[in-house]
C-alpha cells in the first residue's frame, strides 16, 4: 500500500464514517511483528500502545496465530444455545489464574461492566428494592454504554446523552473516609466499581488502605466490590490481575482487552455463590464467548501462565520507569512516574497530545491521557532492544519539546 493509497482511505472514512473518533492520527498500519508496525509506506514503528493494551503478546505471536488460523478452519460460532468447549475451557482458565468462580463472557469492556452492574442489581434488590446503587470514583473509566458511562464519573464522557441511568453515586479516588462514611450511612447501596489503577484517568493508582477498605467495608454492608481490570488485567502490571498485588478478594472482576490478545471478548468473572443471580434467561449475548474469541483467550491465558513471561513483564516496567526517572534532573517537565508492570504513566507539566504525536513521526508510538499523561503500555512479550529503540526516540523527543521557550 502507497501513501496514496492511504489518501484514498482517508477519504472514504471522512465520507462514511461517523467522526466520533475525530481527525485519526494519519498512518495506516499494514502489518506487525512483535512489538513492531509497518505503515503504507513500509515504515516501521515502535509499538509502545498495544492498540490501547489489547495485543498484549505482540502482533504476529507465533503460538496466538496457529491457534487461531487451526479454530478458524474448524468452528467460529455457533451461540449460547450449545456447549461450546473452548469457552469452558478459557473459564477454567481464567478460575486457575484468578479464583475459583464463574465467568460469563461478552464482546468488550463496557459489556463486561453492564454485566456486572446487572449483578450487582440483583444482589441489592435481594435484600431490598430500593438497595440499587453504585458507588464509583472520580476520574474513572468504565465504558460508553448505558451503564458504563452511568459508573463513569467523568462528565465529559455523559455530556448529551441524558438521562442517565439512576443509581450512581461518585465519591473521590483513594479517600477511604469518604467511603466509609457513605457505606455507613447509605444502606441503598449494593456495590463499588473501581479500577485499581485509573487508565483514562491519567494512571493513578490506588493506595493499598483504599484498595482493602473498599473490600472489607462492602464485606460488612452487604456490597459487591467490582474491580473493572478491562485495561489492568490480564498480564499488564506483572501479575495475571492487578487486584492480585494489593491482598485483596474482591466479590467479581472484569476483563477485556488483552483477553484476547486483540479479538474482540471481554468477561465478568465472579464468585461462585454469586452464580445463582444470573439465573436462565436473566443476561446474555449472542457473540458472547464464541468458540474464536475463546480460542483466543485460551491462547493469551497460557502464555500467561508461564511464570517466565510475567517476571519479564515487571522488570521491563520497572526498567523504563528507572530510565524515564533518570530524566526528570534534566527535563523538569516530567512531574512523575507511575505504574505497575508495563502499564506506565509520565505525568507532564504540559499538554502531551502533541509530543505523541510528533513521536509518531519519528517512528514511536504512545499514546496521551487525561491531558497531561504520556501513557506507555507495550505488548508484555517487548524485546529490551525494542525498549531502548523506543525510549531513545522518547527521550530525545521529551528533551527537545521540553527545552522549547
Ligand atoms: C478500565 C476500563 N473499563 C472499561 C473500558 C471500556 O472497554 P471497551 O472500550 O472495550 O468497551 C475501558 C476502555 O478503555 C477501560 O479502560
Amino acid at each position: 500500500m502507497t501513501s496514496r493509497k492511504l489518501n484514498s482511505i482517508i477519504d472514504d472514512d471522512k465520507k462514511y464514517l461517523f467522526q466520533n473518533y475525530g481527525d485519526r492520527l494519519p498512518v495506516c498500519f499494514v502489518r506487525g511483528e512483535g512489538a513492531y508496525l509497518y505503515d503504507q509506506d513500509d515504515a516501521r514503528y515502535i509499538d509502545f500502545f498495544s492498540g490501547i493494551a489489547v495485543t498484549s503478546l505482540g502482533h504476529g505471536f507465533p503460538a496466538f496465530s496457529r491457534r487461531l488460523h487451526a479454530q478458524l478452519d474448524r468452528i467460529i460460532h455457533t451461540s449460547n444455545w450449545f456447549y461450546n468447549r473452548e469457552q469452558a475451557a478459557a473459564a477454567r482458565l481464567v478460575s486457575g489464574l484468578a479464583f475459583k468462580g464463574r465467568t460469563l463472557f461478552v464482546n468488550s469492556g463496557t459489556e463486561a461492566n453492564e454485566a456486572a452492574i446487572k449483578l450487582a442489581r440483583k444482589w441489592g434488590q435481594e435484600t431490598a428494592p430500593e438497595k440499587f446503587e453504585i458507588i464509583s470514583f472520580e476520574g474513572s473509566f468504565h465504558g460508553r454504554t448505558f451503564g458504563g458511562m452511568a459508573a463513569t464519573a467523568q462528565e465529559k464522557i455523559r455530556k448529551g446523552f441524558g438521562p442517565m441511568l439512576p443509581g450512581f453515586r461518585y465519591l473521590p479516588f483513594n479517600d477511604v473516609g469518604a467511603l466509609e462514611k457513605e457505606l455507613a450511612g447509605n444502606p441503598r447501596v449494593c456495590a463499588v466499581i473501581t479500577e485499581l489503577i485509573q487508565g483514562e484517568g491519567g494512571i493513578r493508582i490506588a493506595s493499598r488502605d483504599f484498595a482493602q477498605s473498599i473490600v472489607s467495608l462492602c464485606t460488612k454492608h452487604g456490597a459487591l466490590s467490582i474491580i473493572d481490570e478491562v485495561q489492568t488485567g490480564v498480564g499488564r502490571t506483572g501479575t495475571p490481575f492487578v487486584y492480585q498485588q494489593f491482598g485483596i478478594k474482591p466479590s467479581a472482576i472484569t476483563l477485556a482487552k488483552g483477553l484476547g490478545g486483540g479479538i474482540p471478548v471481554g468477561a465478568l468473572h465472579a464468585r461462585d455463590e454469586l452464580m445463582r443471580l444470573f439465573e436462565k434467561g436473566s443476561h446474555g449475548t449472542t457473540f458472547g464467548g464464541n468458540h474464536f474469541a475463546c480460542a483466543a483467550v485460551e491462547a493469551v491465558m497460557k502464555e500467561l501462565m508461564k511464570p517466565a513471561l510475567l517476571k519479564k513483564v515487571a522488570e521491563q516496567g520497572k526498567y523504563i520507569m528507572k530510565r524515564v526517572n533518570a530524566l526528570k534532573s534534566r527535563i523538569p517537565a516530567i512531574r512523575e512516574v507511575r505504574g505497575l508492570g508495563l502499564h506506565i504513566g509520565i505525568e507532564l507539566s504540559m499538554p502531551g497530545a502533541d509530543i505523541a504525536k510528533k513521536a509518531l513521526e519519528r517512528g514511536l508510538i504512545i499514546n496521551c491521557t487525561a491531558d497531561r499523561v504520556i501513557r506507555i503500555m507495550p505488548p508484555l512479550t517487548i524485546t529490551r532492544k525494542a525498549i531502548d529503540e523506543g525510549l531513545a526516540i522518547f527521550e530525545k523527543l521529551l528533551a527537545q519539546e521540553c527545552a522549547r521557550p
